[in-house]
């Protein structure tokens, strides 16, 4: 994935030349290791974090899209906002956007939201309200899409599920949230994913089903974007190929009934010369289904099929 030519542009002219070098790298190992955004240095995470995280954001929603046709909300919430990357994300996909809130307690990330905001081409991003509030007491809103990315893992994991909860009653029809691809990140999901089909959620992505989550264990459920390194992010991190792998895991629960997609392909497919194996979620749990190469029409599926997507058609 290549970060959309308006957001790029908008972070080049905010962060003019060679401004984010040096403690990027470090950032996001501080994020890894539990660290919150309240002393991030801005520039190291609009040259680096904005654009993976945009990647993580964009694919997940495009996945809870692909469940959920028809949906065209008319209204974002994007909470724990940081620079507005929910935003961007949303923006890109839904012309359908009339309203769209900002919501972060951090002042100097609305700051930057509003300073990117100004540069896009969505009259509803241009013109969005920011406010300054805590997820943990929201004010009383409603939107047809909520997103939460990257924020729940700066919380206590103890408060997750009560955040998730407070987010579902002011969303209309889509809750998207969107956490770090580790342990911790998916500790969050969870508590969310329990509490939200508690209060009557569908989930329409990852899992496509609202049975009690397979993975156990010290297993956690992730997936990579890939996303294209500009020259700054590259020069930041001092990094060498021109390409990262985000992880990421996400969580879609939505008050309309998902259509059924197919089920997810939770790790990398397992390729050797007689078969291709796949590791998918499915209601009566996680499961391996071979696939072997005399199968002709599903083994040339299987070639194509991919970490994160679903598979359609024969069952484990
Ligand atoms: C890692 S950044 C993610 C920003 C953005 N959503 C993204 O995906 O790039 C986490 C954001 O959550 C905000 N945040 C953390 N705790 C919060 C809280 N209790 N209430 C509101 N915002 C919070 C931080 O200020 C920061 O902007």
């Amino acid at each position: 994935m290549t970060t959309p030519a308006s957001l790029a542009a908008a972070l080049a002219a905010i962060l003019g030349e060679g401004s984010a070098r040096g403690p990027s790298g470090a950032m996001t190992q501080d994020y890894a290791a539990g660290e919150t955004s309240a002393a991030v240095n801005l520039s190291a995470y609009l040259t680096t974090r904005m654009p993976a995280t945009h990647a993580a954001v964009a694919r997940a929603l495009d996945e809870a899209l692909a469940a959920l046709p028809g949906f065209l909300p008319a209204s974002l919430l994007d909470a724990g906002c940081g620079p507005g990357t929910a935003s961007w994300a949303a923006a890109a996909r839904f012309t359908s956007l009339a309203a769209i809130t900002q919501l972060d307690n951090d002042p100097r990330f609305l700051d930057v939201a509003r300073e990117l905001a100004a540069a896009s081409d969505s009259a509803a991003l241009r013109n969005a309200t920011r406010i300054k509030a805590d997820l943990r007491h929201l004010p009383e809103l409603q939107a047809d899409l909520t997103i939460a990315a990257y924020t729940l893992a700066e919380l206590p994991e103890a408060e997750a599920a009560a955040i998730a909860a407070a987010l579902w009653a002011r969303t209309t029809t889509l809750l998207l949230i969107v956490e770090p691809g580790t342990p911790r990140g998916f500790a969050r999901l969870r508590e969310a994913r329990q509490r939200l089909i508690a209060d009557g959620a569908f989930i329409a992505a990852p899992c496509g089903h609202e049975v009690p989550c397979p993975i156990t264990g010290s297993d956690w459920c992730h997936f990579k974007a890939r996303l294209a390194r500009s020259r700054a992010h590259m020069h930041a991190k001092g990094a060498t190929v021109p390409f990262e792998d985000e992880p990421y895991g996400y969580l879609a629960a939505a008050r309309i009934r998902p259509v059924p997609a197919g089920l997810r392909i939770l790790t990398p497919p397992r390729h050797s010369k007689p078969a291709i194996t796949l590791d998918l979620c499915a209601p009566r749990g996680r499961a391996a289904l071979r696939i072997a190469s005399r199968d002709r029409d599903p083994y040339k599926r299987a070639k194509k099929a991919q970490w994160g997507s679903v598979w359609s058609g024969e069952t484990a």
